[in-house]
């Protein structure tokens, strides 16, 4: 049996448009670790049932469609990636149909058994910066590094819309906390972080001195 180590990894959960996968990346770039959107996960596969006609409100036909998909995923360069039927996946995880699909669809439990497994094996690899809403929760519940990123309404609404995006997040946020499948909780012992008033790289920051005091051994070394 090994004895490695696992390599660690930091889990940042919120709800949507809080800022989290902004945060996420940068933080993951400081520190050198691969960063995971696991939200691109659940898209693609929402992506792939609406290509197969599927409604994706329909509870017990996404069940039996969605391991008809060829869904794969990986990282290069520090990024993850997602293809269905081979094809890999970027503008699409984005369009309004994807967007309105992926809540329903990601309640469906033996989807998210799926992507909850692709997502630890994501670990065997390297050191890992990952960002959704069960990271902390369900994911990987044994690293000691938890973050939860918030917003107000307002904010995340118009973060949401500066992307170019028109869809609620408070319908999102809804439906992602009252589902009963892996709803969106802060954990016990989970930082939580407002970042209403405060930017991408102060929230960066405000991440590295938790870290820093709680002596987190991967940190570099920090200039006097
Ligand atoms: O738009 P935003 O970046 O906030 O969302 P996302 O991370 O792309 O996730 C899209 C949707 O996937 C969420 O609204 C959830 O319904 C679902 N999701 C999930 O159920 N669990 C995760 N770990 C990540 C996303």
């Amino acid at each position: 049996m090994s004895t490695a180590r696992p390599h660690p990894v930091i889990a940042i959960d919120g709800p949507a448009a809080s800022g989290k996968s902004t945060v996420a990346r940068l933080l993951a770039d400081r520190l050198g670790f691969s960063f995971v959107g696991s939200g691109t996960l659940y898209r693609a596969l929402a992506w792939g049932l609406i290509q197969t006609g599927i409604d994706p409100a329909d509870e017990a036909a996404v069940a039996t469609a969605f391991g008809t998909l060829d869904f794969a995923c990986g990282l290069e360069r520090g990024r993850s990636w997602v293809a269905i039927n081979g094809r890999r996946l970027g503008t699409e995880l984005e369009e309004p149909a994807t967007n309105a699909a992926v809540s329903p669809a990601s309640r469906v439990p033996a989807l998210r058994d799926l992507v909850v497994d692709r997502l630890r094996a994501f670990r065997l690899d390297c050191p890992l910066v990952m960002e959704g809403r069960d990271i902390a929760s369900v994911v990987f519940p044994d690293t000691p590094w938890k973050y939860y990123i918030d917003a107000s309404p307002e904010v995340r609404q118009r973060r949401r819309a500066a992307q170019g995006q028109t869809d609620s997040v408070s319908d999102r946020d809804r439906a992602d906390r009252s589902r009963a499948s892996a709803p969106l909780v802060v954990v016990d012992g989970a930082v939580v972080i407002d970042s209403s008033e405060i930017a991408p790289d102060g929230v960066v920051e405000a991440i590295l001195a938790d870290l820093a005091a709680h002596q987190a051994a991967f940190l570099p070394a920090m200039p006097n």
